[in-house]
């Protein structure tokens, strides 16, 4: 059974795509055993405590600095011994010793299709503003494993979508989120659970 705690920072939509998946079976061999957010307000704490499963909010605004919060953040998300670590719309710097801790157990959901699109500043309604400012027809959504820089770990999975006449950011954001984001990132926890995925040179290979 694989463990795994989610990281997240504001609605949880991802998060409540991945408890629906383990609920419907959608996911084997996995379960959530912890929620963290960085944010008391956000509604994917609820989503969780909906659900039974445990959260707790950990925020830098709480520490005296960075390298405290990391600290305390850190031995919380090891309180839960997680085999994977999800973040789904996560919006805090993961430390680089969490980085290396976890070496190709941590995942991230990204709304475009990497390397379009992401990077530092790239996150929420900007990536979607960008595409649209570009002209691009398709965009989609990356998982990716995580490293030390933004958005340049293993590529995991990823799904295209169609950007349609008259989209807004919001508009294409949700379709993002609907057809690609709330599908691949349950699928790759499934696959990592049933042992289908392997990381080899930098790059991400799943097994039929
Ligand atoms: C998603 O677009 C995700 O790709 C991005 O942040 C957003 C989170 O949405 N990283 P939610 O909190 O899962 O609803």
């Amino acid at each position: 059974m694989l463990d795994v705690v989610v990281l997240v920072s504001g609605g949880g939509t991802n998060l409540q795509a991945i408890i629906d998946a383990v609920e419907s079976g959608d996911i084997t061999n996995a379960r959530i055993t912890g929620v963290i957010s960085n944010n008391r307000n956000a509604y994917a704490l609820e989503r969780a405590r909906k659900h039974g499963i445990s959260g707790r909010c950990i925020s830098p605004k709480d520490f005296a600095s960075r390298e405290e919060f990391n600290e305390n953040f850190m031995a919380a998300v090891d309180e839960w011994k997680p085999d994977l670590i999800v973040l789904a719309g996560f919006l805090v710097v993961i430390p680089p010793a969490m980085t290396e801790r976890y070496r190709n157990r941590i995942i991230n959901i990204h709304p475009s299709l990497i390397p379009s699109f992401c990077g530092t500043g790239f996150y929420g309604l900007r990536v979607h503003e960008a595409a649209l400012a570009r002209g691009v027809k398709v965009v989609g959504a990356t998982v990716h494993f995580v490293d030390e820089g933004t958005d340049t770990g293993p590529i995991l999975l990823q799904k295209a979508v169609e950007v349609e006449d008259g989209d807004t950011p919001g508009i294409l954001q949700k379709r993002v989120m609907e057809q690609a984001e709330w599908k691949i990132l349950p699928r790759a926890i499934d696959l990592i659970a049933n042992g289908k995925v392997t990381v080899r040179d930098g790059k991400a290979f799943v097994s039929p």
